[in-house]
């Protein structure tokens, strides 16, 4: 009797992992090995209160995201003071632009703003899960997922976050990861966000692999008053590697991305692949002390700014494919020849080839992935990236 009870769950249960979401493919890149909720079975919440409590409770899960759950709103709103100044009125712009949250305002006028309550505290992910969108269906709006204090192994897949105060310079951020390890961020869309799509530190975000990603930055409340969003990734973790492939990073204007701190304590590798980088008008790379950077195979299409110029000077080591010899140096390192990347009506990508990233770059061999030729990239990466794609 038991043991037939037993089977019959357990068929159950491969039916319903048939009909939920589960996570589609393995990492690649630094988190090779990420589990998250590995074998527990799919779950879908049917009620805000219930996904907060899978998303935060400390037991393995695979939590479905099947529609659309909007947090705006159910906090309530906050009245207090915005600093606004010629970048929020955005005179001559093509867009309005954002107000910043502050309780001073040093080159303006502070102002009584009112933006939304939930917007500005995350939800704190636990250890051991998957969050899997089911279709093109799986949205998270008005409230960002953080990843800290010590909590690791997440898997976010085929998720699209946004509408986080858009408005709003500290409305929140769509994805914080501050003393962690082991993420894969896949096949998720991040739009409309008052803060940073994705922000790292002050404490580690270890090993992390986002890849296949659409940051779309079409908004209109950009602090470049361009209808571009400025806050794009900043990763200034104390140990962070990352592998960074897929994305298709567009219509943004800033920090897309950056990386490196003057703490001198943090260490930051990260491995740029086959990326497209479209229609940015302000810049993409600004790498700051403190960091490896291997760039390869990226495709930047009209794109202001590749890499901002102190980027060249600022200390980080930078190694970007642009030559021939550069492409056939990293063999002796890295055992490949690595791609070129490719700007095209775009600005200057300074050519800098610091053989000490290749070096570093060697003790990570196997976290090292492969790449397509770039002239594949911006087909490849519009047709596979974000949400619905899987
Ligand atoms: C996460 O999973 C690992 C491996 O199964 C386990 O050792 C750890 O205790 C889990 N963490 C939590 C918070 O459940």
């Amino acid at each position: 009797m038991r043991s037939s009870f037993a089977i019959t769950l357990s068929i159950l249960g491969i039916f319903s992992q048939s009909i939920d979401a589960q996570v589609v493919g393995t990492a690649s890149g630094f988190a090779t090995g990420v589990t998250g909720g590995g074998s527990a079975a799919a779950a879908t919440p049917t009620s805000l209160a219930q996904l907060k409590t899978w998303l935060t409770d400390s037991t393995a899960r695979t939590i479905v995201i099947d529609r659309t759950w909007d947090f705006v709103g159910s906090e309530g709103t906050t009245t207090g003071t915005c600093c606004q100044t010629a970048t929020t009125t955005c005179s001559g712009g093509t867009s309005a632009g954002q107000l910043t949250i502050a309780d001073t305002c040093d080159s303006g006028t502070l102002v009584t703003c009112t933006y939304d309550t939930a917007g500005r505290t995350p939800i704190d992910v636990g250890s051991n899960k998957s969050i899997v969108g089911k279709g093109s269906a799986g949205v998270i709006a008005g409230k960002g997922l953080r990843v800290r204090g010590g909590n690791k192994n997440v898997i976010i897949q085929n998720i699209h976050i946004t509408n986080i105060n858009p408005r709003f310079v500290w409305g929140g951020d769509a994805l914080t990861l501050d003393s962690t390890d082991m993420i894969w961020v896949d096949h998720c869309k991040f739009s409309l966000i008052g803060r940073q799509f994705i922000v790292s530190g002050w404490g580690q975000a270890g090993k992390v692999t986002i890849s296949n990603n659409e940051f779309d930055g079409k908004t209109s409340y950009s602090s470049g008053c361009n209808g571009k969003h400025y806050w794009t990734l900043l990763l200034v973790g104390l140990a962070d590697q990352y592998t960074f492939s897929g994305n298709w990073v567009h219509d943004v204007s800033g920090r897309a991305p950056h990386m490196g701190t003057t703490v001198t304590a943090s260490t930051i590798f990260f491995h740029a692949v086959n990326n497209y980088f479209q229609n940015i008008g302000g810049h993409a790379f600004d790498i700051d002390k403190n960091t490896y950077v291997l760039m390869e195979g990226n495709y930047f299409d009209t794109v202001t700014t590749p890499m901002t110029s102190g980027s060249t000077t600022a200390g980080g080591a930078i190694y970007d494919v642009i030559t021939v010899a550069e492409a056939a140096a990293c063999t002796s390192y890295l055992g490949y020849i690595c791609e070129w990347n490719k700007a095209y009506s775009s600005g200057t990508l300074y050519d800098i080839a610091n053989v000490a990233v290749l070096s570093k770059a060697s003790q990570y061999k196997s976290y090292l992935i492969g790449h397509t030729a770039v002239a594949d990239v911006p087909a490849n990466v519009k047709a596979n990236a974000g949400i619905g794609k899987i």
